[in-house]
């Protein structure tokens, strides 16, 4: 098995995660939990959304976070936009990179940002297009890809159909995301090898919620293939509030334990992370969902 040297971290707790959480966490805790995550050396922090706030109130605040951080030198905090009011907004607060949000599944489109597949990529079309104009840089991403909790199974080449068009308006990465965390290894494996028939799998991130207990296999999988990139989240924060079901993200300890041991590099520090994690839990009150954080923080 060969892996990747190096693999990109890519902390999407303060987002996936808080976007979750029942209350309403306050500001501050954002951002001292995102200042945690640039100590512990996380090169690209998802540091909230521009969407909605009455569907989403928990992020309501992404402008106040987003000011509020100490950014690290040649770190990216990148903020979820669906649309150009969403633009509107980061640009104001001075985001330095964006993330437009498809679906595989027409369902879950619908569920979670109100319009269907096609017409969502029209919409991403005109912010790829404003996002470039004021030199920002656009991840997209491509839910539902292992499973739709509406529609079942998803065929990989539904996958890469979206995945191709958010390459093709400007996207420089896409995360493919297996919202609810049903897929298992073969299937993560086959979606990968179709969806790199359409774009380089280096432009391609892995973005594994862990609600089955399959995230760090379904990466053991894929990383081989040459996925370098790994979306993950501190203390395995995380859900999609349009998603019944879904539960954390992998967590960012046991992904950066696992590659630690596999000698492959991030750059990230597992000690500062780990402060990170202690520190989050104790604001929401509960343990950390990660093993390795339980283990080592002696929960
Ligand atoms: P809509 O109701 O169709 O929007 O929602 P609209 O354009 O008809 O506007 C309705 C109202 O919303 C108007 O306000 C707009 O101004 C306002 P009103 O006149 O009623 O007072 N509005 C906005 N306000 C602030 N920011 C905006 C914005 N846009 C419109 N950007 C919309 C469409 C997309 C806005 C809505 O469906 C929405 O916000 N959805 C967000 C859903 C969401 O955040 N889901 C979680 C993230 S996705 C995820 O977690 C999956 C992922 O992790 C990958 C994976 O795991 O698979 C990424
Ligand atoms: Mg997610």
């Amino acid at each position: 098995m060969t892996l990747p040297a190096r693999v990109k971290l890519v902390e999407v707790g303060p987002r996936d995660g808080l976007q979750n959480e029942p209350q309403l966490v306050p500001t501050d805790t954002k951002i001292a939990l995102i200042d945690r995550l640039t100590a512990a050396g996380l090169p690209v922090i998802e540091a909230g959304s521009f969407v909605s706030p009455k569907w989403v109130p928990q992020l309501k605040d992404t402008d106040d976070v987003l000011t509020g951080i100490q950014r690290g030198a040649g770190v990216r905090y990148p903020v979820l936009v669906p649309n150009m009011n969403g633009l509107e907004r980061a640009l104001a607060a001075g985001a330095n990179e964006i993330a437009v949000f498809g679906a595989a599944s027409e369902t879950f489109s619908q569920k979670n940002i109100n319009c269907g597949i096609d017409e969502s990529l029209e919409r991403f079309v005109a912010v790829c297009d404003a996002a470039r104009d004021n030199n920002l840089r656009v991840r997209g991403y491509v839910s539902c890809v292992l499973g739709c909790p509406y529609e079942g199974d998803i065929a990989p080449p539904a996958v890469a159909r979206v995945a191709a068009r958010l390459a093709d308006m400007g996207c420089y990465e896409i995360s493919l995301g297996d919202t609810i965390g049903v897929g298992t290894p073969g299937k993560a494996r086959t979606l990968v090898e179709t969806v790199a028939e359409q774009v380089p799998v280096d432009r391609l991130a892995a973005h594994f919620h862990d609600t089955y207990g399959q995230a760090l296999a379904n990466l053991i999988s894929v990383l081989p293939l040459g996925v370098a990139t790994v979306d993950c989240s501190v203390s395995g924060l995380g859900g999609c509030p349009y998603a019944d079901g879904a539960s954390g993200n992998v967590a960012t300890e046991d992904v950066l334990y696992m590659l630690n041991g596999l000698g492959v590099d991030t750059g990230v520090e597992l000690d500062a992370l780990l402060e990170a994690s202690r520190f989050i839990s104790h604001a929401l009150g509960r343990a950390p969902a990660s093993k390795v954080a339980r283990a080592l923080l002696k929960y």
